[in-house]
Formats: structure tokens, C-alpha cells, sequence
């Protein structure tokens, strides 16, 4: 099998701002849910912060060049809307503009295409005080603080996404309360998303009124597999893939939130008025899909709210966030969508895995073989989606660099490049050479290995 993509197809990595800035209020910046979350004792693993994190705030230039020499033609990079409007909304704050003006001004330098994402889950805490997601309002300030970016950005980003994973914001925000603002309330969930999905629908709008490039939304995605063809297993499936993955895009793209949702949330499920669907299905230029992981489903009787439960697969390699390696979910997912919502440009734009990295062995070395083959079979499986018609345009690794894994805080490192957390040093691991060279040959190296 030989492997090769388009001289256009865009060759990225993905982080996100409090998981690698540090420096949260430096200039003028506002607090956001996380800073928060993470100041509440026993919330995040050890008690782990994003304020120093991988310090990319101050250290950004080096880490450009770091992309620059791994030969990245594009890097995903999300904005932290308090370092734009500390409050959330009113007056704009130059200093934390300033940041990413000058990062995306780096990147060109660079020859590296700009991917700005407008929320990464930090919502200014300013704006959870006033109910954050639960509250219509949010759909305008989100639109306002977009309108700030594309006025003072269009010019030189390209691609624009408005949210990433309204999925995880909803499960892990509102209904588990594993992520900030950690809350769990079934009646919560559903409105959370819905203005989550607003708030994406009036941040398009105000794009095509300011913006002369692409804007488009990043969904997580699992492919939900039956474990048996019982009618039990096969209804438990449906409602797992109806929560995560159609959630979102079926409003977006059909103007209706699947039948399912009303099963799973019961009573908690609201009736919405017909012009939010307008507003939510607003034409969108492309789409960016997370992929990490499949899921097989079985019926739970006492798992809640989907009756629904994984099943672990005993041949399968789990990453260590319990993850099944399963590359084939990727193309199925990526056929899917064009299947499902038609012949959307897609961009992975997030896909990788976290192992243990042994110690440097050879000195500066870091050697996650694992990894390598993750990134191996994943970027296979592109190749294969876009053999089969689907229009993927770009790939990003997550991540660039470890850096602080939500919750889960530093324990967990996704990154190409390893982080030391004590003395803040930079190592590409052999992961990141492969990529490299992957890169460089234009997939061709795909072709060597397992
Ligand atoms: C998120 C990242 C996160 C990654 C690994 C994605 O859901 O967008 O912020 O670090 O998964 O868990």
C-alpha cells in the first residue's frame, strides 16, 4: 500500500489556551471557570494548575519555532475569551488581544497556517456568575467577543471554529460534574447544550457579517458499535450515539435534536420554539472532528441517563486515559458524516493518545513506540476515509506538547513533544520525529512499519 495526500491537505497539531498558557491573569486577563475549578480543593488530580502549565504564554516564540522545525503547515490554538474581555463582555483588554495577534503573526512568519478555536471550555467566571451556559444571554456575549476576533483576526486566520466539544461542556460541565463548572443536574444538561448551540449559531452569523474566510464547529465523535443484536443492545446503542455524536449535528444540520434525547432525558428534556432551530442550522463551511476512541455499547438497566454501558474489548491495546485503540472507528466516522450530513469539508482536528512514556533512554531521546503506532494506523485510516470520497483537508495531532489534562492534571501526556513540568524543557519524542518525517514525505512514510 503506498500513501499520499494532497500538496493542500493541512498537517497540524492541536492544543488549547489553559491547557498550555499558564499565566492566566497576566495583562489584564479575567479569571475563567477553570481557574476556579482547579482552586477547589479536591477537584483536579494532586491539586494540579494551569498556572504555569507548559508557560507556552511566555514562551510561545520557542514553541512556534519548535513547530516550525517539525515542519507543522498548521497549528490548532484556542483563544481564551477572559484574556480578550476579562468580564466576558464589555471592554476588550489590548494586552491579552495582543497575545494572539502576535501568535498568529508568528505562525505566518512561519509558513504555519493560523486554526483559531473561540472557546476551549474556559468561560470567563464573570459570565458563570451570571449563569454561564444556562443562560440565553450567553448566545450574544459569545457572538460579541466573536465579533471582537474576526474584526481584529480575519484578515490572517482562515479557519475559524466557533466551540469545541459542546458534548464534553454538557457531560462533564452540567450533568457529571467532572469538568468546570462541575455541576450535576439532569435539567441543567440539555439547556446547556442548547445555548451552547446558539450561542455557535449567533458567533456564525456575526462571521458571515465580518468574516470573508471559514467558520465551521469541532464535535467529538465515538462510534457507537452494538456488543450484541439483541433489541436491548441494539436501543442502548442508539441512544450512546444519539447523546454524543448527533446530538450537536443533528440540530446543526437537519434543525432537530434526534428522538432519542427525549428517552434519555425524560421530563428533563425542554420543548425549544422553532426559530432557535433557525438560528442553530446556519450553514457552516466545514467541520472538525475530534476522534480518540470507539465505544461498544451494551444495554445497563441501572447505568444513567443512557442505560448504556462500554464494553471492554479483551484484545484490544486502552491508552492510558482507558481508551481503545481502534483506527477503523475513524474512517467509519468520517464516511459517516458525509453519509449522515453530506459533503461537508471535514478536518480531524484532534487525534492521539496518551502512554507512558518510559525514561529517556538514549539522552534527550523519548522513545513511545506506542505512540508511533497510534499515529501510524489513525493517519491510515484518513487515507483510507478520503480513498473512499470523503473531503478531509487537514489532520491535528493532539497534542503539540503534554500539558495539563483537564481534571486529570498533569498525570496523562498526549503530547508529540514531552514536557518536564519541573523544569519546563521541551523534548520531541520519537512520536514527533515520525510525524516529522510523515510531513515531510507527504504520508509516504506511512507506508513503512507495522
Ligand atoms: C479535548 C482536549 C483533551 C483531549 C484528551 C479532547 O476531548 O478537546 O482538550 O485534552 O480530548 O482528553
Amino acid at each position: 500500500m503506498t500513501y499520499e495526500f494532497s500538496r493542500s491537505f493541512l498537517w497540524g497539531a492541536a492544543t488549547s489556551a489553559y491547557q498550555i498558557e499558564g499565566s492566566p491573569l497576566a495583562d489584564g486577563a479575567g479569571p475563567s471557570i477553570w481557574h476556579r475549578f482547579v482552586r477547589t480543593p479536591g477537584l483536579t488530580k494532586d491539586g494540579d494548575t494551569g498556572d504555569v502549565a507548559c508557560d507556552h504564554y511566555r514562551r510561545m516564540e520557542d514553541d512556534v519555532a519548535m513547530m516550525k522545525r517539525l515542519g507543522l503547515t498548521a497549528y490548532r490554538f484556542s483563544i481564551a475569551w477572559g484574556r480578550v474581555l476579562p468580564e466576558g463582555r464589555g471592554a476588550v483588554n489590548e494586552g491579552g488581544l495582543a497575545f494572539y495577534e502576535r501568535l498568529v503573526d508568528t505562525l505566518l512568519d512561519n509558513g504555519i497556517e493560523p486554526l483559531a478555536t473561540l472557546f476551549h471550555w474556559d468561560l470567563p467566571a464573570a459570565l458563570d456568575d451570571r449563569g454561564g451556559w444556562l443562560n440565553p444571554d450567553v448566545a450574544d456575549w459569545f457572538a460579541d467577543y466573536a465579533g471582537v476576533m474576526f474584526r481584529r483576526l480575519d484578515d490572517r486566520v482562515k479557519l475559524w471554529a466557533t466551540l469545541n466539544e459542546p458534548w464534553v461542556v454538557t457531560d462533564g460541565g452540567y450533568l457529571h460534574g467532572a469538568l468546570a463548572p462541575g455541576h450535576k443536574n439532569r435539567f441543567e444538561a440539555p439547556i446547556a447544550s442548547h445555548q451552547l448551540l446558539r450561542a455557535h449559531g449567533k458567533a456564525v452569523q456575526a462571521y458571515r457579517a465580518l468574516g470573508k474566510h471559514q467558520v465551521g464547529l469541532v464535535v467529538n465523535i465515538e462510534p457507537k458499535y452494538p456488543a450484541s443484536a439483541t433489541a436491548q443492545d441494539l436501543a442502548a446503542t442508539r441512544r450512546a450515539e444519539a447523546y454524543m455524536n448527533r446530538q450537536y449535528l443533528d440540530p446543526v444540520f437537519h434543525g432537530r435534536y434526534p428522538e432519542e434525547m427525549r428517552e434519555i432525558f425524560g421530563e428533563a428534556w425542554p420543548e425549544w420554539p422553532q426559530h432557535d432551530f433557525d438560528l442553530i442550522r446556519q450553514p457552516i463551511d466545514f467541520l472538525g472532528i475530534n476522534y480518540y476512541t470507539r465505544n461498544v455499547v451494551r444495554h445497563e438497566e441501572t447505568s444513567w441517563p443512557l442505560k448504556a454501558v462500554p464494553v471492554r474489548q479483551n484484545q484490544a491495546t486502552y491508552t492510558e486515559t482507558g481508551w481503545e485503540v481502534f483506527p477503523q472507528g475513524l474512517t467509519d466516522t468520517l464516511l459517516w458524516i458525509k453519509k449522515r450530513y453530506g459533503a461537508i469539508p471535514q478536518y480531524v482536528t484532534e487525534n492521539g493518545a496518551a502512554f507512558y512514556d518510559p525514561p529517556a533512554a538514549p539522552a534527550g531521546r523519548v522513545v513511545d513506540p506506542l505512540r508511533i503506532d497510534y499515529y501510524r494506523a489513525h493517519l491510515r485510516a484518513v487515507h483510507a476515509a478520503i480513498q473512499q470520497g470523503v473531503d478531509v483537508r487537514g489532520y491535528c495531532a493532539w497534542s503539540l506538547m503534554d500539558n495539563l489534562e483537564w481534571s486529570l492534571g498533569y498525570s496523562k501526556r498526549f503530547g508529540l513533544v514531552h514536557v518536564n513540568f519541573e523544569t519546563l524543557e521541551r523534548t520531541p519524542k520519537d512520536s514527533a520525529r515520525f510525524y516529522a518525517d510523515v510531513i515531510a514525505t507527504q504520508g509516504a512514510a506511512l507506508a513503512g512499519g507495522g
